[in-house]
């Protein structure tokens, strides 16, 4: 099967060009202008972008977590992804107390077997080193192709980890070449708050906000950073949310350490303000950390606009406002947190990063698609368009207008972070290794096509150049 994308103006983290390009099997063989090729599917992409394919490092499908579990699955929320031109994500095999990682992997692969419709990886997420997994079989996984190990350092009744087990899984990282990603926020501190707000019969959805000050934000990331430090790991912070916490990241690249982090979309355009809507609505926006006070928005724009943070994930982590999230209507703390965004990410930083003068169009696909499958050992195969990268292509109309509503979207969630936002710009065709996924309003790829991409260890495709441009 050969597809030919005609005319469109190619955009990657560095090129911006008007050309065609030809996709024979799975990958991209040639790129150049007006190519003279016959192919079995001819594409018209004059007057649109062509962009890589999304890379989402941060989601939970089919997560079950504290008595719920995430309500899309690998089909439903890999098919919100497809539509919004998302065609690799990295999902987190969470560890279950007394489960060796073998165990949780098990059960994960089961998860996406006949379901997949993109491609994706696994991170481990480490909760028990003393009853479940073992530092030699930790040491083992990037041979998997996990390359990844991610640690809570909030959510104490669960996931969280205390410092010694956050220190070994960041010494063993130094040895394997993995890379460690935290959840920052001091877990010990927030579950005094917690317990004072309850016993003080503040059960509404704000204070799920007002337990979790920004501090406690900024306090974990400093730590972590000084951790990894110690250890000699390299350090990936996931959904930053506030300066507190891009302060010392900002210092440390400042330094030159290898430290990264990432906030997602829901952070740029919810503030704290939303939990507080009524008849229970905040619940909708619970969802950890919590949106911050409106003033961090600038300070992660600048943030992510000056490579203080190298990527935007969403963290979707969907459940229902009716039959889930009110499951916690007479106490904030048992709301489950979570929320959905993976269709949306490229809709909104679009709109309100490219089209408002945030970010050039450049900048946008080095922190939606290149930086992620850089630091997730994805790159070059994904993360950008050259000879020899995987077909994972999104044809964008850059004039298609588009109001973001939960009753069109793809996820099963019922409600919409964004809803009734008006964007400019949407996905108009959407491959994977060549194979149209979503043409126009209509998915055509059917649930199974999705791999699982073992991904290279931290540092090895970062030193890799892309294939040359023919
Ligand atoms: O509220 C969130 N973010 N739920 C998913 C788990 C996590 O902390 O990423
Ligand atoms: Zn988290
Ligand atoms: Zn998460």
């Amino acid at each position: 099967m050969s597809v030919l994308i005609r005319g469109g103006r190619v955009i990657t983290a560095a090129d911006d060009y008007v050309g065609d390009l030809f996709i024979e099997d799975e990958t991209i063989t040639l790129i150049g202008e007006s190519l003279d090729v016959q192919a079995d599917k001819v594409i018209d992409a004059s007057g649109k972008y062509v962009l890589p394919g999304g890379v989402d490092p941060h989601t939970h499908l089919d997560m079950p977590w504290r008595g719920e579990t995430t309500i899309d699955d690998f089909e439903s929320g890999q098919t919100a992804a497809a539509f919004g031109g998302t065609t690799t994500h990295v999902d987190f095999c969470i560890q279950g107390k007394g489960q060796s990682f073998g165990e949780a992997l098990e059960i994960w692969h089961g998860k996406r077997e006949g379901k997949t419709l993109i491609d994706n990886g696994f991170h481990i997420a480490v909760t028990d080193l003393r009853e479940g997994g073992t530092l030699e079989e930790l040491a083992s996984l990037p041979e998997q192709g996990v390359t990844s190990y991610k640690l809570f350092m909030a959510y104490k009744d669960s996931l969280m980890v205390d410092d010694e087990t956050l220190f070994r899984t960041m010494q063993v990282a130094a040895d394997t070449g993995a890379l460690v990603m935290v959840h920052a926020e001091n877990g010990d501190a927030i579950e005094v708050l917690i317990q004072e707000a309850l016993a003080a019969g503040d059960t509404d959805p704000i204070y799920h906000a007002l337990t979790r000050p920004p501090e406690t934000e900024g306090e974990a990331t400093n730590r972590a950073i000084q951790l990894a430090r110690v250890a000699g790991s390299p350090l990936y912070v996931v959904h930053v949310s506030c300066a507190e916490s891009v302060e010392p990241i900002a210092i440390a690249r400042e330094k030159g350490w290898d430290v990264y982090g990432e906030t997602c979309t829901q952070y740029f355009f919810i503030d704290q303000e939303y939990l507080a809507r009524p008849n229970f609505e905040g619940a909708k926006y619970v969802y950890t950390p919590p949106p911050r006070p409106k003033q961090n928005q600038e300070v992660l724009w600048n943030a992510v606009r000056t490579d203080i943070l190298s990527a935007i994930s969403t963290d979707h982590c969907g459940y229902l406002f009716k039959g889930q999230k009110d499951h916690g209507r007479n106490d904030f703390s048992q709301i489950p947190n979570g929320g959905p965004g993976l269709e949306n990410r490229l809709h909104m930083i679009h709109e309100f990063g490219v089209r408002s003068g945030r970010i050039t169009l450049n900048r946008m696909v080095e922190l939606l698609s290149t930086n992620p499958a850089k630091l997730f050992g994805l790159y070059p195969r994904k993360g950008t368009i050259a000879v020899g990268s995987d077909a994972d292509l999104v044809v964008f109309d850059p004039e298609k207008r588009l109001t973001i509503s939960a009753k069109t979207h793809h996820s099963r969630v019922d409600y919409n972070l964004f809803e009734a936002t008006e964007v400019t710009g949407s996905p108009e065709v959407v491959l994977l290794r060549g194979q149209v996924l979503v043409e126009g309003d209509r998915l055509v790829a059917s649930p199974g096509v999705g791999q699982f991409v073992k991904r290279a260890r931290f540092g090895d495709e970062l030193r890799r150049a892309p294939a040359a441009v023919a």
